[in-house]
């Protein structure tokens, strides 16, 4: 899966990137991110991309010529074109339904805006999917994007070591019945017993149906208590993946 970040802060990607899954699935060619800087496609000899808003008010508003051509120029480096999603407190909010959708798409280009956003025209002639990762403000669409890699990559088949682990993620639609989108159990590991406090019998008892039934009651159970509203939602039935 390739992801093409269109960022005025590229470095801030350095260190998540040369980590853990994502270093892995990148020297293993699962996944690819290619970094590019807005400032690139600036014509101005300051190299500027913001400027005040029309109308007055507070902060800068990222101008719409480096943008617009930074974008098509990115998507012409590849054969394949990619889904264009940016980052805005203003979209459809992420969840692992959405993770899942994103997922489908072989190349993902995402698009990060800082001070007061973009101006609209970005979004009147690109249309791109607007993703928030939350209702609340990020100072950047950095972190956001870097949420949306890290949650989208879980799908890439061979990128996790287990291949049934993401499938078992909290809210994930994969064990449970009826397409419900559970938290996932408690997990323990050993000691088994620590101050007091001892790993529940039927797990070490090696009866693999009984631990499932436990697991699966867990899972229940700690939804219950916590998220009450994901019982009462039921998932459509998947879709196919795009080409
Ligand atoms: N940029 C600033 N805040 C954001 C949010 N909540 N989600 C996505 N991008 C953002």
């Amino acid at each position: 899966m390739r992801f093409d970040v269109l960022t005025l802060f590229p470095e801030i990607f350095s260190g998540y990137m040369t980590q853990s899954l994502l270093k892995l699935a990148i020297e293993r060619s699962l996944v690819s991110i290619h970094l590019h800087n807005i400032r690139d496609w600036s014509r101005d000899k300051h190299k500027c991309v913001d400027d005040r808003p029309f109308g007055g008010g507070p902060g800068m508003v990222i101008k719409p010529e480096p943008v617009v051509e930074a974008v098509e120029d990115v998507q012409g480096r590849d054969q394949q074109t990619g889904h264009v999603v940016l980052l805005t407190p203003q979209g459809r909010q992420l969840n692992q339904t959405l993770v899942e959708e994103l997922a489908t798409h072989k190349r993902l280009l995402l698009l990060c805006g800082r001070y007061e956003g973009f101006d609209q025209r970005v979004s009147d002639l690109l249309e791109p999917d607007e993703v928030s990762v939350g209702d609340f403000v990020l100072n950047g669409g950095e972190v956001a994007a870097m949420t949306l890699i890290d949650t989208v990559i879980r799908l890439v088949p061979d990128v996790l070591g287990d291949e049934n682990s993401s499938r078992l993620d909290s809210f994930s639609s994969g064990p449970y019945p009826e397409n419900k989108r559970l938290l996932e159990h408690a997990q323990y590991t050993r000691p088994r017993e620590f101050r007091g406090l001892e790993v529940p019998e039927v797990l070490l008892s090696g009866d693999h149906t009984a631990i499932a039934k436990w697991r699966e009651q867990n899972s229940l159970e700690r939804t219950r208590e916590r998220r009450g509203d994901l019982l009462e939602h039921t998932d459509s039935p998947k879709q196919e993946p795009k080409p």
